[in-house]
């Protein structure tokens, strides 16, 4: 009897293996675990048997019954998800494309003049988004009523200081983290401060309420314009490439003297004349000067002792040139079209 069980197990697992589809399972089905199947007729014969035969072999019939069974649902399992394509997973195929991040135009300009700047002996350095009216116009030399301010359109927080007066705003830029780094540091010093920035503008393609600059400072004995040539110079060539020159033209900030836009040969026509540098050959690209004296007074650093340069990049505008980006609103659409591009 036992022999025959081991035969009907055998024959079993042969043909389930030989399973491809759900016809041959139900043929399989009905030949050995249906209620005529060969399973169940050799159950039936065991009512001949002696007790303790009957006993053993029963035993051990429901054993191989359950096995088999197992194997049989397991089988239909794979079937099932072969024509479902849902369960099975198949390892030899090539794995899913997983998307990385991106990092943002700006980020990457960012981090290019972080490594300038770094391998230069400029620390890193960051100041408060919210600022007070104090270091963000009256320490930079424009006092209360001074026509400088409307330059710069403000954001000021609807809360009165113990005087009654508004001294709250988001800073118009990254400027007032000069005064903040001499107060904190005095002479010498280098920094750069990468930070967001924010104005009541109205926006359109170069202009937007939200934005990014990039604020140098050094300060020391003897600083002076050539040191502020040789940095601007420096970074048109490691943004826009070797050949780009740079000219200083006058222009006022207040905390400034003397103060001057940096401007570039434009990288696209490199200074003949085109369409991103409206024919003139050059782009205008950063503020800056040597640091007012009235400044460095404010900061607690002698001005009879002390020099320094000051400069501000607009990083947007930076991104935007190394890029050819023609709206300055698609760096604040989280846009992922746009983002997915670099
Ligand atoms: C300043 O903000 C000065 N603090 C720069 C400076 C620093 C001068 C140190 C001297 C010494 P200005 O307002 O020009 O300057 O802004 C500097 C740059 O910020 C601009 O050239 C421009 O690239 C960027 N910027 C200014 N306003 C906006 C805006 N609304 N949207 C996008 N970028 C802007």
């Amino acid at each position: 009897m036992k022999n025959k069980l081991e035969k009907i197990r055998e024959e079993f697992l042969k043909q389930l293996s030989l399973a491809k589809d759900r016809e041959y399972l139900r043929e399989i089905e009905l030949k050995y675990l249906s209620r005529k199947g060969e399973l169940s007729q050799f159950l039936r014969g065991l009512k001949d048997l002696s007790l303790d035969l009957r006993k053993e072999t029963g035993e051990l019939a429901n054993q191989v019954k359950d096995e088999l069974q197992e194997k049989f649902q397991e089988a239909r399992r794979v079937l099932d998800g072969y024509s479902n394509k849902k369960e099975i997973i198949d390892v030899t195929l090539p794995g899913e494309d997983q998307q990385g991040g991106h990092l943002n135009p700006i980020t990457i300009v960012q981090m290019e003049l972080e490594d300038l700047f770094s391998s230069l002996g400029f620390m890193i350095a960051d100041g408060p988004e919210l600022e007070s009216d104090y270091y963000n116009f009256t320490a930079l030399n424009m006092p209360p009523h001074h026509p400088a301010r409307d330059m710069q359109d403000t954001f000021y927080i609807d809360k009165k200081n113990k005087k009654g007066e508004y001294d709250l705003l988001m800073r118009t830029h990254t400027s007032p983290v000069q005064v903040r780094l001499m107060e904190k540091y005095g002479a010498p010093l280098r920094a750069i401060v990468p930070g967001r920035c924010f104005r009541n503008e109205a926006t359109d393609a170069r202009h937007e309420h939200t934005f990014y600059q990039l604020e140098g400072i050094m300060v020391g004995e003897n600083i002076n314009f050539a040191h502020l040539k040789g940095f601007l110079e420096l970074v048109g060539k490691k943004l826009f490439g070797s050949k780009t020159q740079l000219r200083m033209r006058p222009k006022f900030f207040p905390f400034v003297e003397p103060g001057n836009n940096g401007e570039y040969t434009c990288f696209l026509c490199e200074g003949k004349g085109c369409r991103v540098c409206k024919n003139t050959g050059w782009l205008e690209i950063v503020g800056a000067g040597l640091i007012h004296p009235n400044v460095l007074k404010e900061a607690g650093i002698d001005p009879e002792k002390y020099s320094g340069l000051a400069f501000g990049f607009g990083l947007n505008r930076l991104a935007m040139l190394k890029y050819n980006i023609n709206d300055v609103r698609l760096f604040n659409s989280g846009d992922l079209r746009f983002l997915e591009q670099f």
